[in-house]
């Protein structure tokens, strides 16, 4: 039988506690128990990317952590990158280059994007897909978001 947890973490830069249930997943608790509802959840096993968020710096997937599992831990969502501005030239370019329709993969696909554009990824088009392989986007085609990435690399580049 499972139980609950106290846990104590940072949820976009702010500190704070919950009690929640051993089993419950992180993208969960945001959503649920937090009313950070801008993750999405798709598939809930891993596979989409809609759930993808920050914890400690790197990129996981908020469906497949326990938010158990984040005691201690700085989460940063879809919302934090944005209220800190490190989403915004992402965002931008997003929207010039119309990378998104219905946009239930656009949280996680900002996410994995700005994971490779903070980390020095060039404006290489197959390193790009290949960075963003693990989310799934049902509209696009992915070719506008390939361009969108692209665009703002390129435009640092030459800046
Ligand atoms: S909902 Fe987490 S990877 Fe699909
Ligand atoms: S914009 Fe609809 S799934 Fe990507």
């Amino acid at each position: 039988m499972s139980g609950v947890r106290e846990i104590s973490l940072k949820i976009n830069g702010e500190a704070g506690s919950a009690r929640v249930p051993e089993r419950k997943n992180l993208v969960d608790f945001l959503r649920e128990d937090v009313g950070l509802t801008g993750s999405h959840v798709g598939c809930e096993h891993g596979v989409c990317g809609a759930c993808t968020l920050e914890v400690n710096g790197e990129m996981v997937r908020g469906c497949l952590m326990l938010a158990m599992q984040a005691d201690g831990a700085s989460v940063t969502t879809v919302e934090g990158l944005a209220d800190s501005g490190r989403s915004a030239a992402l965002r931008e370019a997003f929207a010039t280059r119309n990378a998104l329709q219905c946009g239930y993969c656009t949280p996680g696909m900002l996410a994995s994007a700005l994971e490779y554009v903070e980390g020095g990824g060039a404006a290489d088009r197959s390193a790009i897909r290949e960075h963003l392989s693990g989310n799934y986007c049902r509209c696009t085609g992915y070719q506008a978001i390939v361009d969108a990435v692209c665009d703002l690399i390129e435009g640092r580049e030459g800046a």
